[in-house]
């Protein structure tokens, strides 16, 4: 029985017939009142009208003690429980034989579709992707733990007036030889000098390139072949950028795949009364929820994002029955994503929208804009990330593929510590500084408890070739210390905080929750000798510090960060 359970019991049994299942045990809020507390007596005295104390006290009557060393009623009327030693090491045996440590298999059964990275084709990927490609993976990490099915959908901008451009520059703007070789730096530059061209005061070139693009959408062969090449090409290069930063996607649905759909769509939104006729306009009025107005289609009968986004929920809809679909953008297109999502239900999708918002990323204290020329690739991004770790690794025998497990964890980790929510700054020292919240500081820690593991002679690692030995799974736990508890208790957190961070869409619950155990581990680690100790504490101990290490390294590569042996 899990404590929830425990005082659900004890409330129903003090208060038959009434419905106790949102009864919870949190982690006290300090560990001077006991390890957890309860503060469910208040809401039902509040309920009924009563005294919370007493309340509380008939619960108290009715609790089953097993688990419990000490329990006392604090303040108005809370709960402070002392849970017993023994209860604790039965729960630390429990979780440290459950797979996965024991994140439990929420999903199972369900499709959750995760839309993110998605940048637009026929230019570089910049430091401003680095948040929707690192959020979207740890998200699409986590569900997949959890059970889920994850549909990872790479929603390219792969359509629109930018193609018209592209298409005239290359045929006027570009050698044989860069024709021949064509590569996404290659087209970044075309665009840049077709669209130069076409804001010349005669039209002539603008007119071309809207001639193109016209006969791109009518289907002409020779454009869409072109078309199709430049799309593979960024393909291509993105995957490139996908596989340093270790992820993977399930499709490449870019706009364009919804093309055909958005008259379909707009019929609809016809039919159902959803859309009128606004100056040669077709809008939908989300006046009354004060969302504005969201065109659907524009007067020279294009259709737009919005268009575009309700065509993709439809199909993702009729092709993956997903439970849920989340997109991971920055924040500006909020107002996008009310609009659509509103319309979407208007529609009858029952599908559950999500948009994951996050603020913008400044480099070293300075906004990233193009006229400050600060736009970093994010090739070179990561790039000097290696190079810098490897300055650190290096002196320490480290190689090239430690350097890129720091140096792209420490990337991954500055961001993901931080509420996607807020904006951030992307700082060199601050990544990758070996004390503090940082990627590194974590991998440090889990690099320690192999080595300790290994000069216990319990598993451990293979000599640092990268394949982990499996840590002890034996010997009883005994937590006795103030430390060792702190720790215990943190330890049996973990499942609950990967159930948080998909709930609320932050892997930052998970990152901060990683920090803090990794904090009270090193606390434990300092008090508390391990391997000079007599064999019955030493081999608890190596235990607590093998479940230390399993979470630490599950719960990192969650967040898409590697764990190496050997620092
Ligand atoms: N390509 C867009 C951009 O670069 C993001 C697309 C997000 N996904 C979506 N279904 N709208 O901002």
């Amino acid at each position: 029985m899990t404590l929830d359970e425990t005082l659900q019991a004890a409330f129903a049994a003090a208060f038959p017939g009434e419905d106790f299942s949102g009864v919870r045990v949190l982690p006290a809020t300090d560990p001077k009142f006991g390890d957890y507390q309860c503060n469910d007596a208040l809401k039902l005295a509040k309920k009924m009208k009563t005294n919370p104390r007493e309340v509380a006290a008939k619960v108290v009557a009715a609790l089953d003690r097993a688990a419990f060393e000490k329990v006392e009623i604090a303040g108005p009327g809370f709960l402070n429980l002392t849970v017993s030693a023994a209860w604790l090491n039965a729960q630390l045996a429990t979780l440290s034989a459950q797979p996965r440590c024991g994140i439990p298999p929420r999903g199972a059964g369900k499709t959750v579709v995760i839309d993110y990275s998605s940048p637009n084709a026929a230019k570089q990927m910049h430091i401003g992707h680095i948040r929707s490609t690192v959020i979207g993976c740890a998200l699409d990490r986590i569900f997949r733990a959890l059970g889920y099915t994850v549909v990872a959908d790479n929603h390219l901008g792969d359509w629109g007036t930018q193609f018209g451009i592209l298409i005239k520059g290359y045929r006027d703007c570009l050698t044989d030889e860069e024709r021949a070789n064509l590569t996404v730096a290659t087209l970044e530059k075309c665009y840049v000098l077709s669209a130069a061209k076409a804001k010349e005061p005669d039209g002539v070139w603008k007119d071309a390139c809207r001639a193109e693009l016209v006969k791109l959408q009518q289907g002409d062969a020779e454009n869409l072949a072109l078309w199709k090449r430049f799309i593979d090409i960024s393909i291509g290069e993105f995957e490139r950028m996908y596989r340093k930063l270790g992820v993977k996607f399930d499709t490449y649905r870019g706009e364009s795949y919804y093309n055909a759909m958005m008259p379909g769509v707009v019929e609809k939104l016809r039919r159902m009364g959803l859309a009128e006729e606004s100056e040669g306009a077709l809008i939908v009025n989300l006046d009354a929820e004060k969302l504005g107005v969201a065109i659907v289609r524009k007067s020279d009968g294009g259709y737009n994002y919005t268009t575009s986004d309700l065509a993709c929920v439809e199909s993702r809809v009729a092709d993956y029955h997903p439970e849920r679909i989340i997109y991971v953008t920055d924040d500006r297109q909020q107002l996008h994503f009310r609009q659509f999502f509103s319309i979407a239900a208007k529609m009858g999708h029952t599908v559950k929208l999500v948009h994951v918002p996050f603020g913008l990323m400044s480099y070293q204290g300075k906004a990233i804009s193009t006229r400050e020329g600060n736009l970093i690739k994010l090739d070179d991004l990561l790039r000097e990330a290696v190079r810098r770790s490897l300055a650190i690794v290096a002196p320490r025998g480290g190689d090239e593929q430690l350097a890129e497990q720091i140096g792209i964890g420490a990337v991954k980790y500055a961001d993901l510590s931080h509420d996607p929510a807020t904006a951030i700054d992307f700082n060199w020292d601050k990544a990758l500084a070996l004390e503090g919240n940082s990627g590194p500081y974590l991998q440090y820690a889990y690099a320690r408890v192999c080595s300790l593991m290994e000069k216990a002679g319990e598993g451990g690692t293979d000599g640092g070739s990268g394949a982990p030995e499996p840590l002890p799974k034996d010997g009883l736990f005994r937590v006795a210390t103030p430390s060792e508890k702190r720790l215990a208790l943190q330890l049996l957190e973990f499942p609950g905080a990967v159930v948080r961070a998909a709930e609320a869409y932050k892997p930052s619950v998970l990152a901060d929750y990683l920090f803090q155990t990794a904090q009270l581990y090193s606390s434990f680690y300092q008090n508390s000798p391990i391997l000079k100790s007599e064999p019955a504490v030493r081999a608890a101990r190596l235990r607590l510090c093998a479940l230390f290490g399993d979470i630490l390294k599950t719960g990192l590569n969650l967040l898409g960060i590697e764990t190496p042996n050997h620092i």
